[in-house]
Order: C-alpha cells, then sequence, then structure tokens
C-alpha cells in the first residue's frame, strides 16, 4: 500500500491501470472488514452503476477508532486548537475518541435516530464536531455537514432535500473576532422543515437560545444518559456514510453521495500517500469540516490511519496573520494542508509575521480547492517550507471523495502550479468539445475520467438522473470534472479552471445560477447575470450585472447595492455576496435569449479590447452601455 519511490509509484500506478481489481483489493485488504468482499468492481458510467467491494460488510468506525486502540490508544487522534490562543485546547487519545464517540452514538439513538436516518450537522469547528460525524458513522446515520457559513434557507433547502430528522448544531460559533449565533440561524431554517423531530444543542458561546420543548436538547445533558457502549452497526460496502452538498452551473445544490467502503480506502490510501504520513506525526489540515477536504482529510484518512489530525476553530488572521504559524509551532505540526487563497492572505501581511515562528517541524506542505499561482507557490516553498519540503499540489473535487491528481510528497518532482500526475487508480483523459480524446504531450482540453477509484461520487441524493446528467452524459462514458487542463510535454497536468458556470471565490464552490437566483429574489431586480473575474487574493471574484426596474440614480445605486447584498446573503450565505454589482439596462442576449457570459466575463476582466464575435447579439448596443458602466 505504501508507495516511497518513484518506481513504487510507477509500479503502484501500471498495476492500477492493468488490473484495478487486484490493485484496490490489495490496499483494501489492509482494512478491518466484517466480511469479505465477493467481487471488488462493478460499473458502468452510463446508468452510472458503481460498487466497489460488493458484499463486503464494515464499519468506518472501527477502521478509524476501534482498530487502533490495542496498539495506539493513548496517542492524540484529535489535537483542538480554539478560536482564542488563550483558551486551553483539548487533546483527544484514540481511546477518548472512541469513548466519545459511542457516548454520541447512543445519544444519537436514545432521539430516535437509526441506521439511513439523516441527520444534518451545523457545528463550529469543535471536537463535538468530529465527534457527531463519527456517531452517525457508528450507528449507520448518514451525516449531511452543512458549512456554519450558509444561510437559514440553505440549510432549510439541505435539509429538505435529505429529509433529515435530526440537526446537531451548537449555541454559537466563534471565529476570529466574530460570534456566529448558529442555533437562531437553525431555528429560522427548520420553520420550513418539517421532518425535522429533534435538534441536539451544544454550549459554546454562551450566546442565548431559545429551546423548544419536545424538539431541543441539550448535548451535553443528554450525554449524562448514556454509557459508552456502542456496538458500531455493520454497513454493507455500498451503504451511504454520507451526503454533502455542493453547487453546480444549474439549480440548487447537489447532494453528493459517498458510501462507506470505497470512501474509506481511498480517503485513507491517498492520505497516507501524497503526504507520506508516518506513525506520530501531526497533520493539520486548515479546511473546515463543512466542506470536503474537511471530511477526507481531517476526519476519515486521517483517522484511518491511526495519525493525529489537529483541529483548529478559528481563522488564519486571528487574533493575527501568524496564527497559522503559531499554531505550526506549538504544536509541532508536521504536515501543514491550505488553500491558495490562504497563502495569499497571508503573503500580504509580510514575512515579520511568520520569521518569529519556528517551523523546523513541518516536512510536507499541501494545497487544494484552487489553481495555485506560482507566485504563492514559491512564497509557500521559500518562507513556509524554507525549500525544504517537498509541496502538493493537490487537485480533487467533493465528488471524487479523495485526491486525483497530485504529487506524492517527496517522491513525485514537482513543478509549480502543476498538480503533476494521476494518482495509482486515477485515469485521466483530456477531450475536445466532442468529445474526441486529444491524445499525446503539450496539449489542452476539458478533464475526464475514463475509469472509477473507489472514491467517486455514487449518485446525487434524491434524484439519480441529475448525476447522470451532471458528471456522465456531456462525454459518453466518462465522468466529467467540469474543470479545464493542461498536460505538458512532461505529461504532467496542471488545472486551469472550471470550464462550466460554476465559480471558485476563495477556494468556495459558488454557482453562478444560484446568485442569479438569489439577486433576482430582490425586489426591484428584473434579471441578473453572474460571473467571475479574477482576484488577487480570493482567486475569483463575483461581478453582478443587474436590470433593475428602474435605474437606480447615483444615490438609490448605492443602497439597492447594499441590499442586494444583504439578499444575497440572506439566502445563500456571506460568502456568495457579489464582490461588483453594476446596474445594466439590458444583456447580451442572442435571438435564442442565451446571454453571452463570455463576453460579460471580458468586460468584469476589464479586457473590452477584444470582445470576439458579437454579431448574433439581439442589440449589440448594449454591449457598449455595458463596457462604459464597468466597474
Ligand atoms: C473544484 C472542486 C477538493 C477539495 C476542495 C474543493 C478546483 C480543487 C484544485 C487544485 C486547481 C483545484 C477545481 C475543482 N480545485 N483543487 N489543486 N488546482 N483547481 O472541492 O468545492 O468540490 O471544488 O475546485 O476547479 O473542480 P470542491
Amino acid at each position: 500500500m505504501r508507495i516511497r519511490t518513484f518506481d513504487d509509484y510507477q509500479q503502484a500506478y501500471q498495476q492500477s491501470v492493468e488490473d484495478p481489481e487486484a490493485f484496490w483489493a490489495g490496499v483494501a485488504q489492509e482494512f478491518q472488514w466484517r466480511k469479505p468482499w465477493t467481487k471488488t468492481l462493478q460499473w458502468n458510467f452510463t446508468e452510472p452503476n458503481i460498487k466497489w467491494f460488493v458484499g463486503g460488510k464494515l464499519n468506518i468506525t472501527e477502521n478509524c477508532l476501534d482498530r487502533h486502540l490495542a496498539e495506539r490508544g493513548d496517542q492524540p487522534a484529535i489535537i483542538w486548537e480554539p478560536n482564542d490562543p488563550h483558551e486551553a485546547g483539548v487533546t483527544l487519545t484514540y481511546r477518548m475518541l472512541h469513548d466519545q464517540v459511542c457516548r454520541m452514538a447512543n445519544v444519537l439513538k436514545r432521539n430516535g435516530v437509526g441506521k439511513g436516518d439523516r441527520v444534518c450537522v451545523y457545528m463550529p469547528m469543535v471536537p463535538e464536531l468530529a465527534i457527531a460525524v463519527l456517531a452517525c458513522a457508528r450507528i449507520g446515520a448518514i451525516h449531511s455537514v452543512v458549512f456554519g457559513g450558509f444561510s437559514a434557507q440553505s440549510i432549510a433547502d439541505r435539509i429538505n432535500d435529505a429529509q433529515c430528522r435530526l440537526v446537531i448544531t451548537a449555541d454559537g460559533a466563534y471565529r476570529g473576532n466574530k460570534e456566529i449565533p448558529l442555533k437562531s440561524v437553525v431555528d429560522d431554517a427548520l420553520i420550513g422543515c418539517p421532518s425535522v423531530e429533534k435538534v441536539i444543542v451544544m454550549t459554546r458561546t454562551r450566546t442565548p437560545v431559545a429551546m423548544l420543548k419536545g424538539r431541543d436538547v441539550w448535548m451535553e445533558q443528554e450525554l449524562k444518559q448514556v454509557t459508552a457502549d456502542c456496538p458500531a452497526e455493520e454497513m454493507d460496502a455500498e451503504d451511504v456514510l454520507f451526503i454533502l452538498y455542493t453547487s453546480g452551473s444549474t439549480g440548487k445544490p447537489k447532494g453528493v453521495v459517498h458510501t462507506c467502503g470505497g470512501y474509506m480506502v481511498y480517503a485513507a490510501y491517498t492520505f497516507e500517500n501524497v503526504f507520506q504520513y508516518e506513525p506520530g506525526q501531526v497533520h493539520f489540515c486548515t479546511a473546515d469540516i463543512g466542506w470536503i477536504t474537511g471530511h477526507s482529510y481531517i476526519v476519515y484518512g486521517p483517522l484511518a490511519c491511526g495519525a493525529t489530525s489537529l483541529l483548529f476553530e478559528g481563522v488564519p488572521t486571528y487574533p493575527d496573520a501568524g496564527r497559522f504559524w503559531d499554531i505550526v509551532d506549538k504544536h509541532q505540526v508536521n504536515i501543514l494542508y491550505t488553500a491558495p487563497t490562504a497563502i495569499r492572505s497571508l503573503m500580504g501581511f509580510g514575512l515579520d509575521k511568520v520569521e518569529n515562528h519556528d517551523l523546523s517541524s513541518l516536512k510536507v506542505l499541501g494545497s487544494v480547492g484552487e489553481p495555485i499561482n506560482a507566485e504563492a507557490w514559491h512564497w509557500y516553498d521559500d518562507h513556509i517550507g524554507k525549500n525544504r519540503c517537498p509541496i502538493v499540489d493537490t487537485w480533487w473535487q467533493t465528488e471524487t471523495g479523495g485526491m486525483l491528481i497530485s504529487p506524492i510528497a517527496g517522491v513525485t518532482k514537482t513543478k509549480p502550479t502543476y498538480a503533476t500526475l494521476p494518482l495509482p487508480g486515477v485515469q485521466p483523459m483530456l477531450v475536445d468539445e466532442n468529445g474526441q480524446e486529444i491524445e499525446g504531450n503539450g496539449v489542452s482540453g476539458n478533464l475526464c475520467m475514463k475509469f472509477p477509484w473507489p472514491g467517486i461520487l455514487r449518485t446525487t441524493w434524491g434524484d439519480h438522473e441529475r448525476c447522470r446528467q451532471t458528471y456522465f452524459s456531456t462525454y459518453p462514458g466518462l465522468y466529467f470534472t467540469g474543470d479545464g487542463c493542461l498536460r505538458d510535454e512532461d505529461g504532467y497536468y496542471r488545472i486551469t479552471g472550471r470550464v462550466d458556470d460554476v465559480l471558485n471565490v476563495s477556494g468556495h464552490r459558488i454557482g453562478t445560477a444560484e446568485v442569479e437566483n438569489a439577486i433576482n429574489m430582490h425586489t426591484g431586480v428584473v434579471e441578473s447575470a453572474v460571473v467571475g473575474y479574477p482576484h488577487d487574493i480570493k482567486g475569483q471574484g463575483i461581478y453582478a450585472y443587474v436590470i433593475a426596474d428602474a435605474m437606480p440614480s447615483d444615490h438609490d445605486a448605492d443602497l439597492t447595492k447594499r441590499d442586494i447584498l444583504a439578499t444575497v446573503s440572506r439566502v445563500i450565505g456571506p460568502i456568495a455576496k457579489p464582490d461588483k454589482i453594476q446596474f445594466v439596462s439590458g444583456l447580451p442576449k442572442t435571438r435564442s435569449g442565451k446571454i453571452m457570459r463570455r463576453i460579460l466575463r471580458k468586460i468584469a476582466e476589464g479586457d473590452t479590447s477584444n470582445l470576439g464575435d458579437t454579431t448574433t447579439l439581439l442589440d449589440p448596443a448594449v454591449v457598449d452601455e455595458i463596457k462604459a458602466g464597468a466597474v
């Protein structure tokens, strides 16, 4: 299972392509199965129907917890660093984590949750969040974690889509110098969620909260009612482990479904190999557990490998921009996994925030979530890794469960801005618009996968047709990633960004259609079009063109913009707020009514010299007006 040299990588890769079933069976054997699988893989990309380790029985928490007790029960599983550096943190050993997960699992059972039920988790980055997730997995309940920055409306949409029976939340969350009233947001959401019977509330901020009789219970009190004895539910390899909602180019976010066996094997395999994790090392992934990065590389991957995972509640700039470096120093972090947007923002604060910290414990640096520009890559390499830590630029998606294209630390020769080579089991293919394969090197195209890996999504919750449409229909027989990609002369892959109407803002995935729908909900707005533009820190910023009932005067425009931002915050969450809003009298549409986003993108980028062919537009004059009014 463990790759140590480039030769090992090549051999593993070759075997994974020639005999994928034997390859993944070999990897999966290292885990604890209640019952072995009878067939390693069954698949087609047309329905699609993908099953790994068919007939195998397991529980992922036995692999993440019980399995480690004998050998490393007293080793830290989770190190928690609170938002406030002066507050005492928490270290949970594997034994303690096992105990707490079992107790929380019993609390869930006491509150009517059983195998297959959906549980929404809306929590701060505290150990109880990881515990809640694992407690669900322990009893076979399906978790749907919603990032703490989403609005009540977004929570309600997700709860209703999955028909969640229970919500786990906290009174509030600390994020930097802000306090977010989580329970109150949940209360707003639940006005429209009839499926929810119970809410478990943890105390964190001591913000006053309303507690509805019969519905809301305190986590602390519930925990007093249970024992730490909770045998794990036996799960089929293809039983659903979790749902995680993510944005696409159309409609509301969809619930990406991952299952127990394949996801576990893939998260663990990629964690151990890409980061070259050694026993005893401290791994610090700065993502929130509300995103797939947190699921795979804070919780499941590290714990399945018996690693020590650091969980940080706060933000990189609180109390100052040296916080990450402070944490690395304090906890002697060996692996740091963060996003380019964080690196770019910290770069701006200067080196004195870095230099007063001891970063010599670092061995491997990781990047994820968006393309990393050369400047950020070199800053990370020079000033954080001191040119002695390999950087792994890991490309993957919510749908892929784990990394697909990435260097293996210290094994794969890196190249700034390149995710480099596919991991074992991953078979990328570049295609042109017609779905023709683009062979050879020194080429670029749309990135697809031609063969399944164990962590691939199985469906989108409640709507399998949407899964087929979105990922498997653009290029029949292939999984389409939505990303553009370049393969250079060495066969190295560089992801160039989304080719669909999906934005990547500070590593957060946001659909333009979603933002448009939110803007259009504002009174007085007739129509809108949203595009991305390059942003120095966020990677992409959000630019909205808005048609109002009447073109607002300068004074009114400012007020209306403010109200539009408030509307977007309310409907989606603050992360989706446009950076720029321009009022326009019309949008460039073709005669068939399609908005020509290409033109809007160019104008938003500030590049109006060559807008390409505009002759098919219904009203070409509107382009000049938009150009003149660009903000
Ligand atoms: C999209 C997936 C995977 C965890 C976090 C994001 C972009 C992700 C990279 C990278 C260039 C990247 C892609 C992808 N992306 N990692 N290393 N280099 N682009 O997960 O929210 O599902 O977003 O993020 O565009 O499609 P996600």
